[in-house]
């Protein structure tokens, strides 16, 4: 009943009566806010009113009633103006707002009627709820929905205050997706609280609050927030490609798992130093195709896929590339084959970006070779080859190797020469025979004349009467003025000439011997020889 009344009148949070036998009569506690209304009771039981009523405040009396020095304005009633504190009727002590400060232990004593005195016992606590919790997370970038977002290692700071009066507990809190929940750091009491997260993990990510807690009322007030840890992998993007049936078109694919949120990643043209030229696709994803066709497409072409992540500095973007280059088939254009043998055709595509097909075609009407008993088509790397198996005189023609990628198509045009098997050997054979003879015999008999042109020359000039005089002039003059340039190449193309050689010339051609004349005309003429001999050509 006692305790009914006095949390009726005072606005008190908690109280407690005892009534002893002994003094003091009543002893009750009472908690309240500053700016509450409270009444300190005395005797009150309602009925009774107490002749004279005294109050003090640990062991110092109050004076009521008299002037009022402790006026002042309430924060919640600023027009306010009288007492702050008053003597009711019954007895009991009247605050018309409570105040830090007025805790304390007060003491009254009622004169009751039948001199009675009767004495009570009041310990008022004045206590502020937590209030103005405040946290900073720093650094961190905010979201437009409040959400504050880190980036993995980084080193985060915590912290949070809060004002509650007399005293607080204050307290973080980790509630995550994972385990490591809890507590992460708490204060006796203070007014802030701080802790720091070293090298921050993916794991560290979610909802992070501060309690303030009074250690009066044990009222808490808590404030949180959502944190969140951006990371991005540690590679670049990988862009591959898939050739679509379409020779006409080729699927460009992007993919860069392992980055939270999922980065926009964006596929465009480079364009010189003006950074990105056309933008083909863009998306938020962490893998992203474009299909493009050889509209879009051009060799010296470079294709790039940018990622753009918060987590990544601005002049720190993740990409890969691709150099288009449209195909370009090599291989020898000119191939011969014996009949009835087998001839492989090789084909060499090394520059096509992305990869060409590689096909062969033979005849003016490109048919395609069809593969079989006949033709057998190998790829070894960039080379494909083309064997073709019994060579017959139908094989001879035309044939393409022809190379397609999503830029363009280009063809390598290689001719088949096939030989009649066994004729056209002998052929070759008597052909090159006959070829060496002649040659042979042209320059031994140009080396003979080149050696001794002094001397007839000589021999001419002073006039020394010769029987064959006439005929050696005709032979002579001919050589002398063309030897250079008929009988240069084909010297070195044979072996060094003997002694012999030179005397059996001489009798043919009955130019005199000079044999030891000769000896010292001819080394230098060799020496010659060997130079000339980088620059011929075989046939
Ligand atoms: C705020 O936005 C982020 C990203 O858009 C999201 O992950 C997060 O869940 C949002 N937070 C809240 C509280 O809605
Ligand atoms: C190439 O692609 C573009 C855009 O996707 C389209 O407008 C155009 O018609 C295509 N051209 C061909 C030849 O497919
Ligand atoms: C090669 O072709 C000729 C006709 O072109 C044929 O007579 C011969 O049997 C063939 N040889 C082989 C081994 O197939």
């Amino acid at each position: 009943m006692m305790m009914t009344t006095v949390k009726l009148l005072c606005l008190c949070l908690c109280a407690t009566v005892l009534v002893w036998a002994d003094e003091p009569s009543s002893e009750t506690t009472i908690t309240a806010s500053p700016g509450d209304v409270v009444r300190l009771p005395c005797y009150g039981d309602g009925q009774v009113t107490p002749s004279l009523t005294t109050w003090w405040k640990e062991g110092r009396r109050l004076s009521l009633g008299e002037t009022q020095t402790d006026a002042g304005d309430p924060p919640s009633s600023p027009t306010h103006a009288g007492p702050r504190l008053g003597l009711l009727e019954d007895g009991s002590l009247d605050f018309r707002w409570v105040r830090e400060g007025d805790e304390g232990d007060y003491l009254c004593s009622a004169q009751l009627p039948g001199n009675v005195t009767w004495r009570a016992r009041v310990l008022l606590l004045v206590a502020s709820a937590p209030a103005n919790v405040s946290i900073s997370i720093v650094p961190t970038t905010l979201l437009s929905n409040g959400t504050l977002v880190t980036y993995r290692g980084s080193t985060v700071s915590f912290h949070c205050v809060a004002s509650s009066y007399p005293s607080q507990h204050l307290t973080w809190t980790f509630r995550g997706a994972g385990a490591g929940n809890g507590s992460l750091a708490s204060t006796a009491e203070a007014p802030w609280l701080d802790f720091r997260l070293k090298d921050i993990q993916a794991d560290a990510q979610g909802v992070y609050s501060c309690t303030a807690n009074n250690t009066v009322t044990h009222q808490a007030a808590n404030k949180s927030a959502q944190l969140l840890v951006y990371y991005v992998p540690d590679r670049h993007p990988e862009c591959t490609w898939v050739q679509s049936q379409d020779r006409t078109r080729v699927l460009f694919n992007c993919s860069w798992p392992g980055a939270y949120p999922p980065p926009t990643l964006r596929w465009a043209e480079d364009q010189g130093e003006q950074g990105a030229g056309r933008v083909f696709a863009s998306e938020v994803t962490d893998s992203l195709t474009v299909a493009l066709n050889r509209s879009l497409l051009s060799g010296g072409q470079t294709v790039r896929c940018t990622a753009q992540h918060l987590a990544l500095a601005r002049a720190r973007e993740r990409s890969c590339s691709f150099l288009l280059e449209p195909p370009y088939p090599e291989g020898e254009p000119l191939v011969s084959a014996q009949e009835g043998s087998n001839i492989t055709l090789a084909c060499t595509e090394s520059t096509s970006t992305p990869p060409a097909a590689t096909t062969w075609r033979r005849g003016l009407e490109h048919a395609e070779v069809v593969v079989g008993a006949k033709y057998f088509l190998s790829e070894d790397g960039p080379a494909c080859r083309l064997t073709i198996a019994n060579v017959s005189k139908d094989d001879e023609g035309v044939y393409f190797c022809r190379s397609e990628n999503p830029l363009g198509v280009s063809e390598l045009e290689v001719y088949l020469t096939v030989r009649a098997s066994s004729s056209a050997y002998t052929g070759a054979i008597v052909g090159v025979f006959i070829a060496a003879l002649i040659v042979g015999w042209a320059v031994v008999v140009a080396k003979v004349v080149y050696a001794n042109r002094h001397r007839v020359c000589l021999g001419g000039a002073f006039g020394r009467p010769h029987d064959d005089d006439d005929d050696r002039g005709d032979v002579l003059s001919l050589v002398e003025s063309d030897d250079e340039q008929i009988f240069q190449a084909p010297v070195p193309r044979l072996p060094p000439l003997t002694d012999t050689g030179h005397t059996t010339l001489v009798q043919i051609h009955h130019i005199p011997s000079c044999e030891q004349e000769d000896t010292g005309m001819t080394a230098p003429e060799e020496e010659e020889t060997r130079e000339e001999l980088p620059d011929l050509v075989t046939f």
